[in-house]
């Protein structure tokens, strides 16, 4: 039997921020961290974000040279799905798509069949329980090791593990998931599966209102932002965050809270939709709100 403490392996399926911050904290901890993505530019650029955010670490005297060059020997990257086969937990960290990610979890149960094998999901918003029965449905027992680990971006930096039991997920996978996030030096908090949980519920909403607030005039999103960071002492305003995060992605989960709570209150600001449309996701396109192209 695989325990959070004797997990050797984890593979990420996603190399995007989340997941390569994922792989980061992992292989840190001792853990040996195989990157998974369709794209190997994706790949190549988060395997270059690891090898720059290492020598940081040194650099600042957060970790010793033989430490950090050990960690980045334990991160694999791969375009190759077999390649995740021998892993004793997953942590899926594709794009906030629920088909997508159901299509994950169906493919994920048929390749692990090991039942000491977890399959997490780094969702935001989208329920786990739904995911769980999706891996349910192509193998019978695997939604009982389905369960939501989602983590904060930057990964390395933020302390957070919100853990998301689904109706089938076991408790002994919860106390699995709380162990490991412990182990790769997290804090784990548990909230109910209800659309956006505990952190989306609470910060979108936030965030989408300060669009909606530039929409309507009360303020450009320079001041909008130093008024929330000066005067609420948060570290980013929120329209910054929003570029940090992704607007695809905070309009992808406003669409799950509008949906899942039905309420037209979620309904995502047409600034930040049509931002989107615009191609203009924030930092990961060098353009969002603010212009990062320099
Ligand atoms: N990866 C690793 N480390 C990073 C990093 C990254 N991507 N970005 C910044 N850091 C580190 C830096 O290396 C730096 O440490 P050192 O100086 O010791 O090297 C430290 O963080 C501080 O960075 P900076 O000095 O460059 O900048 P800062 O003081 O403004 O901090 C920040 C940057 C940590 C991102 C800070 O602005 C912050 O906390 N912002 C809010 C982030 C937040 O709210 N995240 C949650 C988003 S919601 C989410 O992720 C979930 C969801 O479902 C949408």
């Amino acid at each position: 039997m695989t325990t959070a403490d004797n997990v050797s392996s984890i593979a990420i399926l996603g190399a995007g921020q989340m997941g390569g911050g994922i792989a980061q904290v992992a292989a840190v901890a001792g853990i040996d961290a195989v990157c998974f993505d369709m794209h190997q530019t994706s790949l190549d650029k988060t395997k270059a974000l690891h090898e720059k955010l290492m020598a940081r670490a040194v650099e600042k005297g957060r970790m010793e040279q033989g430490d950090a060059d050990a960690a980045l020997a334990r991160i694999s990257y791969t375009t190759d799905w077999d390649a995740m086969g021998g892993a004793g937990w997953v942590v899926e960290a594709a794009a906030e798509k629920e088909a997508l990610k159901h299509e994950l979890f169906t493919r994920l149960a048929e390749t692990f069949d090991d039942e000491s094998v977890v399959l997490a999901t780094n969702t935001s918003s989208i329920s786990s329980t739904r995911i769980a029965a999706a891996a349910e449905r192509a193998r019978a027992g695997a939604g009982e090791r389905v369960i939501g680990m989602h983590f904060f971006n930057p990964v390395p930096v933020m302390k957070l593990v919100e853990v998301i039991k689904g109706l089938a997920t076991s408790d002994e996978v919860t106390q699995r998931t709380i162990d490991l996030s412990v182990r790769m030096g997290k804090e784990p908090h548990a909230a109910n599966d209800r659309a956006g949980f505990v952190s989306n519920r609470v910060l979108m909403p936030m965030i989408n209102e300060a669009f909606y607030a530039w929409m309507e005039g009360v303020a450009e999103p320079e001041d909008l932002d130093a008024i929330m960071t000066k005067g609420m002492a948060h570290p980013m305003g929120p329209l910054r965050l929003a570029d940090f995060i992704g607007l695809d992605t905070c309009a992808m989960i406003m669409d799950v809270l509008a949906d899942g709570l039905n309420d037209d209150r979620y309904r995502a600001c047409p600034l930040l939709k049509q931002r989107v449309d615009a191609g203009r996701l924030g930092n990961k396109t060098g353009r969002g709100v603010f212009d990062y192209s320099k």
